[in-house]
């Protein structure tokens, strides 16, 4: 291996690369990983030296307290490839945002913001040939911290490692998804940690998730956890409903997740003078607009799902099947952000960052 040392991160580069092993046609989402990994340990109250390494497994205390308390946080990004072959982040300024706002609420220390840029940027050049050119691919980018500390008291821990995997990626919903709206089952609560992507947020989900499929629904739309009357978010993406020609969504709060997908489609449809409303959606009302026709889409935003269009939904038994539409505004909206994150079109919100 050869050591590369720059004044701000430690490189050792991989002997060769693993690429041509890699079936770019047929990836299942998160299961292949590039060729380098960043990391930086937090140590002595100090984030230290920042590393990138050729990408491998880690060694780590069974009594560090992420195991047994699930400190832990994370992010999704996207990076793209232009036709020139150049690579491009999407608003990558809200994840190093989001990502700090999510360690705060676990008591995890923040980031700084010279190691995050300095560290993604000089992974993705290091591993850009893994972004394929072209709509419909993209690298998904994994930056994550979690508490090292190998000591099993409740309590914060004193060492944590960030870090930034990578992974090529194409969708990753392939079909379009049958829903349960959630009525027992709840994702967040008022002062709780549904806004932050914190690693248990997802591990949460997963039995009700998993009861869910069994029925034949992929996803759950959580409701809020007092009433159970009122649609929040999928857990794995925000989620917009079309009534008639008005996108609704609800409004981001401590329980549901300030996402940048969702806040981009939002900015997107005002741009094409859409109809938007940001407010509580209730069930009552979507299942009426759904017998009675007015409803005409749901779809899924997230960086991993893009945007995801929903088939059906059901609540207390009751199954909506959704219209096929010529002119759906998920469709509309999502062309729209790939052209932008691909540089195929002007970028007037100054969203695109070149790496
Ligand atoms: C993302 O969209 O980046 C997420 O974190 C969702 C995850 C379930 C893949």
């Amino acid at each position: 291996m050869t050591k590369i040392s720059t004044n701000e991160i430690d490189i050792v580069k991989s002997e060769k690369s693993r690429i041509n092993d890699v079936d770019f046609d047929n990836l299942v989402f998160g299961r292949t990983f590039t060729d380098h990994m960043f990391y930086c340990d937090y140590v002595d109250g100090e984030w230290q030296q920042p590393k990138i390494v050729p990408y491998q497994p880690i060694t780590i205390e069974p009594s560090a307290r992420v195991f047994h308390y699930g400190q832990a946080v994370f992010e999704g990004m996207k990076g793209y490839k232009d036709d020139n072959g150049d690579a491009w982040l999407f608003r990558p300024n809200d994840n190093f945002e989001r990502i700090n706002k999510s360690a705060a609420r676990l008591a995890i220390p923040e980031f700084p913001k010279e190691y995050f840029f300095e560290g993604l940027t000089t992974l993705l050049n290091m591993d850009k040939a893994w972004i394929k050119k072209g709509k419909g691919n993209s690298l998904y980018i994994r930056p994550f911290v979690f508490a090292t500390e190998p000591a099993i008291s409740a309590s914060p821990a004193n060492n944590y490692r960030f870090m930034i995997i990578c992974s090529p990626a194409k969708a990753y919903y392939t079909a379009k998804l049958r829903v349960l709206f959630a009525e027992k089952y709840s994702r967040s609560a008022n002062g709780g940690v549904g806004f932050a992507k914190a690693a248990g947020n997802y591990a949460a989900q997963f039995y009700p998730t998993n009861l869910a499929n069994k029925k034949g629904y992929q996803q759950i739309i959580w409701t809020d956890a007092n009433t159970h009357e009122y649609l929040e978010e999928a857990g794995t993406m925000n989620i917009f409903f079309r009534v008639n020609d008005t996108l609704i969504t609800a409004p981001t709060s401590d329980r549901i997740l300030d996402g940048i997908t969702r806040k981009s489609v939002i900015q997107v449809a005002e741009d094409h003078n859409l109809k938007v409303e940001v407010r509580p959606v209730s069930v009552k009302e979507i299942k009426e607009a759904a017998a009675n026709g007015s409803l005409k889409e749901i779809f899924g935003a997230g960086t991993a799902a893009v945007i995801s269009p929903i088939a059906a939904f059901e609540h207390g038994g009751d199954v909506f099947e959704l219209p096929e539409l010529d002119n759906s505004y998920a469709l509309q909206i999502k062309d729209h952000i790939l052209n932008i994150q691909h540089n195929l079109s002007e970028d007037k919100h100054g969203w695109r960052f070149k790496v």
